[in-house]
């Protein structure tokens, strides 16, 4: 297993600029962060896989980038063996998280004692949004502006047949 290689999964509906917040802090901790996105059909993606991919993408647009992107279908602890990954990332924003975040990362424990969870602050400015609430506020015309990349927000226009 490789101590310098972290993954931080996520559905990413899309990403944001708390996410990409993750992101930095996790590349001051390790050498590579894969950001492995999950095919969750449970949650209905509003943006299908291509298109997340090519949103995350665009926000490291540099080839020798130490940011990696991957889309997982199993078991996210099943990815992290195969990449040889130790570390999985996830960002915790409030004490709401907290219950969901300390199941998965058990279960994960449980499924595979070798990775580890970690979770990093987000900064204090991201940690009232996610994406259902960025969508929801996109979908409805309100200003998402500094929330999200501005690809991304152009994305949510679009989708949302937005003019403005
Ligand atoms: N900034 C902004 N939003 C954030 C955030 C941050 N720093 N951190 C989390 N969020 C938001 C996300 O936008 C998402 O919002 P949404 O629910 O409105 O879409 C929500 O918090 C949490 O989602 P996310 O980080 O995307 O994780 P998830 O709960 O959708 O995905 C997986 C969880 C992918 C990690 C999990 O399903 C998984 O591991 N799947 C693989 C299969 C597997 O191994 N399952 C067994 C695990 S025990």
């Amino acid at each position: 297993m490789d101590h310098k290689i972290a993954v931080y999964p996520g559905t990413f509906d899309p990403i944001t600029n708390g996410h990409l917040d993750i992101v930095n802090r996790a590349l001051d901790l390790f050498e590579k962060v894969i950001i492995a996105i999950a095919i969750n059909p449970a949650k209905e993606p509003v943006f299908s896989l291509e298109e997340r991919i090519e949103m995350i993408r665009k926000c490291y647009p540099d080839s020798n980038s130490r940011v990696e992107i991957d889309p997982i279908s199993g078991l996210l602890v099943d990815y992290a063996r195969k990449r040889q990954a130790k570390t999985i990332v996830r960002g915790l924003r409030a004490v709401s998280d907290f219950d969901y975040e300390f199941q998965l990362a058990l279960m994960n424990r449980r499924l595979e004692r070798d990775v580890e969870t970690i979770f990093l602050m987000a900064g204090f400015r991201w940690i009232y949004i996610s994406s259902s609430i960025i969508k929801d506020a996109a979908r409805h015309g309100g200003n998402i502006e500094n929330l999200v990349p501005e690809h991304v927000e152009e994305k949510l226009k679009e989708k949302f047949n937005i003019n403005r």
